[in-house]
């Protein structure tokens, strides 16, 4: 093809912008635009954005600086960049990029990328191009097929949020929750398998409460454990994950899937947010300590070995010393092999932000030095409890040491392997591989690769 363009996505906030931006890339290559690594000489550099919370938003101001340095740069050479804000920022406060930075070429939400074509040739003839609706038609319809994203591949099989947590953008930038069918989920997963992936992570802001069409035109719908289930047909698929889950919505089927379904791998990112009822409350999670800890144990009966992972917000609005502890107590009992914490911010257009009783920011601060404490300590105890284990490893990319490579546990752990192609593995390779030892974000291990090894 003539005419290669160089394209330079970078991508923010959650695992849902990482999907995004690579069908981004998938809608632009019939256009002639390749992937680059380097922004300053690129024709089309799209910012893919995250709004959760200020410091995240913020950042992108002082990226689209560093970019009119280089659109000024190429314009001296005769040539154009055009500069793209795609995401929740845009999606949230597309005026208001517009407006500190009129050098932005095009501003379009999440719901728009089936129709980059169209926005591309419309900022060609030099037109500023935003769209922040919400179109009618489902935008997955009018995607592409998927061009790859190698070993570990994420699918989008639900997208947006009704259950208006009272902190969160996220209604706001994605809009209303939306089900793929599970017959296209399939299709692509097929897809993926045939473009090398060997596990798959299905995406949702809310995942679990996945309602997509059967696939035989019932008309009835399927859950996220049916929809597993179905997937189980995929041939060459080894692994499945999905994230992120809300706890009101584990439903029997799922549970049951993490009981019987070998290829459901024995991790699982549950946010909580809180251990204090009454923050829960005040946060509209609409669901109390109880049936959380409830949930946590019907998942281990069914899954003894399953490692948990967490969000946690300190600092809410009206957040006790009280309140604080009883998150702190919450996570002793639970134990996590893993999680993320964040001290809460303030969001435009959310209830939480116009609230009374904001937490002083000394305050938030210490809290979350102390919750991070202890939950690095719980993540390090678990990839230590690990040394000795054997299981396999996805290999995902060459890691930094020579000789070195990198995956993933089936616990979702960080695993360094050593050997890499001298002991004759490759990318996209299930290892066997036995742990030697644990820190606070990985584990190292060696390859299991003589019979005697694996007996
Ligand atoms: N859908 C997921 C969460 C998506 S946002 C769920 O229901 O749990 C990812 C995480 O960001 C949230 O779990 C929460 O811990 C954090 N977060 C969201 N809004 C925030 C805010 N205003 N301030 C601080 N953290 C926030
Ligand atoms: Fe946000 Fe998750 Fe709550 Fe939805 S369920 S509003 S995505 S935190
Ligand atoms: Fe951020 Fe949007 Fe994801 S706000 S966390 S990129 S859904």
């Amino acid at each position: 093809m003539t005419n290669h363009k160089k394209l330079h996505v970078q991508t923010w906030g959650c695992q849902m912008n990482v999907y995004d931006s690579s069908r981004m890339k998938d809608v632009l290559a019939p256009l002639g635009y390749q992937a680059c690594d380097n922004a300053a000489d690129a024709d089309m550099v799209i910012l893919n954005t995250c709004h959760i919370r200020e410091k995240a938003a913020e950042k992108i101001y002082s990226e689209l600086g560093r970019l009119r340095k280089h659109k000024d740069a190429l314009a001296k050479d005769g040539r154009h960049m055009v500069i793209a804000v795609a995401g929740c920022v845009a999606q949230a406060e597309g005026a208001e990029v517009r407006r500190r930075a009129p050098w932005v070429d095009m501003v379009f939400g999440p719901q728009a990328y089936h129709q980059l074509p169209d926005m591309v040739r419309e900022a060609a003839r030099g037109a500023r191009v935003v769209k922040t609706d919400f179109p009618p038609e489902p935008k997955f319809d009018a995607l592409p097929k998927s061009g790859g994203q190698g070993p570990a591949a994420f699918l989008t099989v639900q997208e947006g949020c009704d259950k208006f947590c009272t902190f969160c953008v996220v209604p706001y930038t994605r809009g209303a929750e939306y089900s793929r069918p599970s017959a296209d989920v399939i299709a692509e997963a097929r897809d993926l398998v045939a473009l090398g992936a060997r596990e798959i992570t299905l995406l949702g802001q809310n995942v679990n409460a996945y309602h997509g069409d059967a696939p035989d035109g019932s008309g009835q719908a399927w859950s996220l454990g049916r929809l597993i289930e179905g997937l189980t047909d995929v041939e060459g698929l080894a692994r499945l994950r999905y994230t992120t889950s809300h706890p009101l919505d584990m439903d029997e089927d799922l549970i049951a899937a993490h009981r019987d379904i070998d290829i459901l791998m024995p991790y699982l990112h549950l946010p909580v947010q809180s251990g204090s009822d009454r923050i829960l409350e005040a946060m509209n999670r609409r669901h109390k300590v109880a049936d959380y800890r409830r949930v946590v144990d019907v998942l281990r009966a069914s899954r003894p070995d399953i490692a948990l992972s967490c969000d946690f917000i300190v600092g809410f609005p009206g957040e006790t010393d009280q309140d604080f502890e009883d998150t702190l107590a919450l996570v002793r009992d639970v134990g996590y092999a893993s999680a993320y914490s964040f001290k809460y911010s303030p969001r435009p257009g959310t209830t939480a932000a116009s609230s009374d009783g904001h937490v002083p920011e000394p305050v938030k601060a210490e809290r979350l030095a102390i919750l991070q404490d202890l939950l690095t300590e719980q993540a390090t105890d678990f990839n230590r409890q690990s040394i000795g284990a054997q299981f396999d490893v996805l290999i995902e990319r060459v890691g930094k040491r020579e000789g070195q490579m990198l995956g993933r546990s089936p616990y979702n752990q960080a695993v360094y392997v050593d050997g890499g192609v001298d002991a004759g593995f490759a990318i996209g390779d299930l290892v066997k591989v036995r742990v030697k030892s644990g820190y606070a974000n990985s584990v190292a291990a060696e390859p299991l690769n003589s019979a005697s090894d694996t007996a």
